[in-house]
């Protein structure tokens, strides 16, 4: 049997710590789908469009990984792509209780489709787009956290 995962998020924009939990998801899975929601509550700074695309560029050297966007629930999305694991990161405790819920939901709306959480490593534990999206905006340098080309997409925004 063919196992696949998807690794849904808003990645606005994708950040290292995404990339981390996506190539280990990739190292454990047969073929993963990188998951881009809407989010269209979330206001995100970059396109739907961008944000994938980013993802994709820095996803390109991971042959298993494929990316798409999606404005629907995960569990139907999962469904589409056959897929019975969502893989997650889990970065402090901070992100346990809301993970907890979606998991609880997920799985009641869906029994058949598991979620596996990956710690980040204590480098990316902090690390998230919205701090990323912060810096950038006061012109720092923000090489060392996101993947070339979403320092250059900030870079223009
Ligand atoms: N490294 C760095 N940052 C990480 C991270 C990691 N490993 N894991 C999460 N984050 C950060 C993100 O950068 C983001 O930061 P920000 O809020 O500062 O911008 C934050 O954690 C939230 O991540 P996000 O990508 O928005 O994901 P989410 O956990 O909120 O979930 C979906 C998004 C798409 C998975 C979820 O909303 C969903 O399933 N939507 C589809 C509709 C649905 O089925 N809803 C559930 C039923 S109502």
């Amino acid at each position: 049997m063919t196992r696949r995962a998807i690794t849904p998020g808003t990645f606005d924009p994708i950040t290292n710590g995404h990339l981390d939990i996506i190539c280990r998801a990739a190292s454990m899975m047969d073929e993963v789908t990188v998951a881009v929601a809407k989010s269209a509550g979330k206001h995100p700074l970059f396109p739907l469009e961008e944000r994938a695309r980013l993802v994709r560029q820095a996803t390109e050297h991971l042959p298993n990984v494929s990316v798409e966007a999606f404005d629907c629930l995960l569990v139907d999305f999962a469904r589409q792509k056959d897929a019975h694991v969502i893989v997650k990161g889990l970065r402090a405790i901070t992100d346990f209780e809301y993970e907890f819920q979606m998991n609880a939901l997920n799985q009641q709306l869906d029994y058949n489709l598991e979620t596996i959480f990956i710690m980040s490593p204590p480098e990316y534990m902090y690390l998230s787009s919205s701090i990323v999206r912060e810096l950038a905006s006061f012109g720092a340098d923000v090489s060392q956290f996101v993947p070339p080309c979403v320092a250059k997409a900030l870079a223009k925004v």
